[in-house]
């Protein structure tokens, strides 16, 4: 194991990271349908500027996208946790913790107030994570969505900075 460093994303990342997406979400974690429409591009949804990602001695392992949640202003301090992934080889390290720590850092140097995010309830090793750095859930969407023919809930999750 390797020195872990957080910095921000760049357009060369592109194929490391897709490689993460590729092998991190199923239907216990995510859309299948999602990986389908990737179309050989993870910077493809969002660029790199939305993403701070973990290096573990110059190879990408993971990342995090922090966008804002909100397109106006009353929402502008609200920013949202739209993916974290870390490539299966490198779990289990706090790898995602220290992304979590960097998300929470840059919101806060933007004078954020919220952090919100989406999980399935059934994610049950993202749930930890999230209520282990303060995430608290804010709301159930009961039976929300259907991944793979079973009726899953979708959780609203936020932290208070
Ligand atoms: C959820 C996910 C991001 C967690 O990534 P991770 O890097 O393994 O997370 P961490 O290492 O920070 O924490 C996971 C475990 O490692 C342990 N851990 C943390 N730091 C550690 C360290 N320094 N050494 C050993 N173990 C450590 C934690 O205690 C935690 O254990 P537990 O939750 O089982 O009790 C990863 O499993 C993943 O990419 N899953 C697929 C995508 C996904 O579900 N994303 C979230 C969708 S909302």
């Amino acid at each position: 194991m390797g020195e872990v460093t957080i910095r921000w994303a760049e357009a060369a990342d592109d194929a490391a990271l897709l490689e993460i997406e590729l092998t991190s979400w199923d239907g216990s974690t995510g859309f299948p349908s999602y990986l389908e429409r990737l179309d050989g591009t993870f910077f493809g949804r969002s660029g790199p500027e939305a993403h701070l990602v973990a290096e573990d001695d110059g190879v990408v392992v993971g990342y995090v996208r922090l966008e804002d949640k909100y397109p106006f202003p009353e929402g502008a301090g609200v920013l949202a946790i739209n993916g974290l992934a870390v490539a299966p080889a490198a779990r289990g390290r706090g790898i995602a913790s220290a992304l979590l720590d960097a998300a929470t850092e840059e919101a806060r140097s933007r004078g954020a107030r919220k952090l919100s995010l989406h999980t399935f309830s059934t994610n049950t090793a993202a749930r930890r994570l999230y209520a282990r750095h303060g995430y608290v859930v804010e709301a159930t969407h009961t039976a929300e969505f259907l991944i793979d023919g079973t009726p899953t809930d979708d959780l609203v999750l936020a932290k208070t900075l």
